[in-house]
């Protein structure tokens, strides 16, 4: 199960607040339910989950069978929306080091020469035996003509055309049914296309093919994901009070003055899906100077550079920490004769439990300095959970940004640097 605990938040807020922001966020999921809120034409996240399309998912799990046969490499080329979310899944379940299956590598998602120069070179290393790498690339976009992605896009598909000779066969494309300059490509190279439904935004789609195919190639098991995200789905149309009270809470703490939500984890491999909830968050709360700004914090590495700041700086922060109860190393420390660096007194305990005392020592400081703390707690780490979990966060912002009364689902302002980009560039039109 996922948990949310408020416990030490619920102790920064005035009386009344929190009920006061609870009756908002009912009429808010009322208005998710009935479709009457803004941006209604985007909610196709929830009936994806309401009727579940096995079809889908068995093409997608064949697929993904046949490249993690061949490929050594597998590339996943898109930005924003179009990876955060499967790299957030790909994190936490792969081990850190030495994975089996193809190495997945991230483009598109910058437009760093040296980085694209660096990948063609590599990917160019024949293997160990001599042969050459099998390599496969999954460009997604739903646009189709996202700068970022469609400047990798042409340098790694001319790569791959001069490479094999079947290029066909290594490039797959997830976009919108129809438009965008992808579709044109697609359409005159008759490469495999995934189709990402109008009514779903970049953001709301890891549990769509632009997510599930990069997870399932990464050999994790995209029907437990799903069906996770199903059962969150189900479990909250009868009973959301728990989803409202997280998502009332952030509220009412927005409403208090907070300017920062900090999205804390100390285990490493929540790191993407952390980076997911900041851009998930982020962009759909950041509107006509509203919403909390989503920071992405790593502990306990980033308490020795920020956590000075969190402790005593501006007060204006809440925090989120995103906790796994469930101890997955089994690693002790075990006792030395001689103590020399005098960690004999932790002889006996297990990383996570020293991990979890760290996590608990750190809500307790930031609490006493001032810093009100949600904890957001996964009883174990694999795929039923993940897919419970972003589903949860998909529908916790829709509510709390209905209650800012803005579109949970646009963002028109990341237009802002495209236009004055273009018109830095020449783009003809700009
Ligand atoms: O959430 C979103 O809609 C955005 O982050 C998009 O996913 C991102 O801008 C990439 O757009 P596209 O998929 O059209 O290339």
């Amino acid at each position: 199960m996922i948990r949310f605990n408020h416990e030490h938040a619920h102790p920064f807020l005035e009386a009344g607040a929190l009920e006061k922001a609870v009756a908002q966020t009912r009429d808010a999921f009322a208005k998710v339910q009935n479709k009457t809120g803004h941006g209604p034409e985007w909610l196709g996240w929830r009936d994806l989950l309401s009727k579940p399309n096995d079809a889908l998912l068995n093409e997608i799990d064949r697929l993904a069978a046949s490249i993690r046969e061949d490929a050594d490499v597998f590339i996943v080329c898109g930005i924003g929306g179009s990876y955060l979310g499967a790299r957030a899944v790909i994190d936490a379940l792969s081990p850190f080091f030495a994975g089996k299956g193809p190495e997945i590598i991230y483009a598109g998602h910058q437009i760093s020469g040296s980085y694209l120069r660096d990948l063609v070179k590599w990917l160019s290393i024949p293997k160990e035996d001599g042969s050459a790498k099998q390599v496969y690339m999954n460009v997604i976009s739903k646009s189709g003509t996202t700068t970022e992605t469609a400047l990798a896009f042409r340098i790694l598909r001319k790569w791959i055309h001069d490479t094999y000779e079947e290029p066909k066969k290594h490039i797959i494309c997830t976009t919108s049914a129809e438009g965008g300059a992808l579709n044109k490509i697609i359409d005159s190279n008759g490469y495999k296309k995934f189709v990402l439904p109008d009514d779903i935004g970049g953001r709301f789609s890891v549990l769509t093919p632009v997510g599930l195919l990069p997870v399932a190639v990464a050999g994790h098991d995209i029907r437990n994901l799903f069906y996770g995200a199903v059962s969150a789905y189900r479990e909250t149309e009868e009973q959301p009070e728990k989803l409202l009270t997280y998502a009332a809470t952030r509220l009412a703490l927005y409403k208090s003055g907070k300017a920062m939500d900090m999205i804390a984890s100390f285990e490493p491999e929540l790191g993407g899906m952390g980076g997911w909830m900041q851009q998930l968050f982020g962009e759909s709360e950041g509107k006509n100077g509203k919403g909390m700004f989503p920071v992405l914090l790593g502990y306990s590495t980033d308490l020795h550079s920020v956590g000075q700041m969190v402790q005593e700086g501006k007060r204006n922060v809440m925090e989120t920490f995103l906790v796994v109860d469930q101890d997955r190393a089994s690693l002790k420390v075990e006792a030395e004769t001689e103590d020399t660096d005098g960690l004999n007194y932790l002889s006996g305990k297990s990383f996570h439990e020293i991990n979890t005392k760290a996590f608990q020592g750190t809500r307790e400081a930031h609490v006493e300095g001032g810093v009100p703390c949600i904890s957001i707690h996964f009883d174990k780490l694999d795929e039923e959970h993940l897919g419970r979990f972003i589903y949860l966060c998909e529908l916790a912002i829709a509510v709390y940004v209905y209650c800012l009364d803005e579109n949970p689902f646009d963002q028109p302002g990341v237009e802002a640097y495209k236009k004055a980009m273009f018109r830095l560039l020449g783009k003809p039109g700009a």
